[in-house]
């Protein structure tokens, strides 16, 4: 079963609609010419300045996050159908920041991992022990369980994409080695064969995210369970198209 790989970047709280715009116009020519899909996730006020800047170009714009109702009196947030006005094609949920500093639970997450596949968005669902609970010994209970609670209800499981993110990556410099991501992700992928059929889960494009750089990329996309990458830091400069281009 051959999956296309998957290569997004998250820019987090980081960038302005100047930066972005000189980095997506500095990317463009790079990666144009990548196997991969490729898509970078910004800020919600800087999304309609960026599709714009990737307009003609084959880098898809995302978001960071989404809330799960419609419309309504939910000050702050923003709804799938905002982002799908804009032509926005992917969503990140549950990244690990927002579970630790805004009070994402595995229940909100697959509320808005519902809702974004009923607007038709693509959501990238994160999940990803802890340092504690990967020297606990409890890292594959803590997968399932955001696994089994997170996707809850969801009807065509090749319509998600996971990002695996070992909490003690992100942003740390300390990357999983290319046998740990594997080896979890292929963990991942017998679970939601499990939970969903294993064939669905040989259709699921399950990325690393933590600390995967222009120098560690090429390891790590040649595990045969890997088949991408959700890119923060190395996001927010020209080392992005290098990671795009890791098969070249
Ligand atoms: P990092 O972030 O690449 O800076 O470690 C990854 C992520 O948080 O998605």
């Amino acid at each position: 079963m051959s999956r296309k790989a998957f290569i997004a970047g998250n820019w987090k709280m980081n960038m302005t609609a100047e930066s972005g715009k000189k980095l997506i116009k500095e990317l463009a020519p790079l990666v144009k010419d990548a196997n991969c899909d490729v898509a970078l996730c910004v800020p919600a006020i800087l999304i309609p300045e960026m599709i714009k800047a990737a307009e003609g170009t084959n880098i898809k714009i995302g978001a960071e996050n989404v809330h799960w109702a419609k419309s309504g009196a939910y000050t702050g947030e923003i709804s799938a159908d905002m982002l799908k006005e804009y032509g926005v094609e992917y969503v990140i949920i549950g990244h690990s920041e927002r579970r630790q500093y805004f009070g994402e639970t595995d229940e909100t997450v697959n509320k808005r991992t519902l809702a974004a596949l009923d607007a038709k968005l693509t959501p990238i669902v994160c999940i990803g022990e802890l340092l504690e609970e990967r020297e606990n010994g409890s890292t594959e209970n803590v997968l399932s369980r955001q696994l089994t609670e997170g996707l809850k209800g969801v009807d065509d499981i090749s319509k998600v994409v996971i990002a695996y993110e070992p909490v003690w990556a992100i942003g740390t410099g300390r990357t999983a080695t290319d046998e740990q991501a594997q080896e979890t992700i292929a963990f991942i992928r017998r679970k939601i064969g499990e939970l969903f059929c294993p064939e669905c889960a040989k259709k699921v494009i399950i990325q690393y995210g933590g600390s995967m750089n222009a120098g560690n990329c090429k390891g790590l996309m040649a595990q045969p369970d890997i088949d991408g990458g959700l890119i923060g830091g190395a996001s927010l400069k020209l080392d992005f198209a290098t990671i795009v281009n890791y098969d070249k």
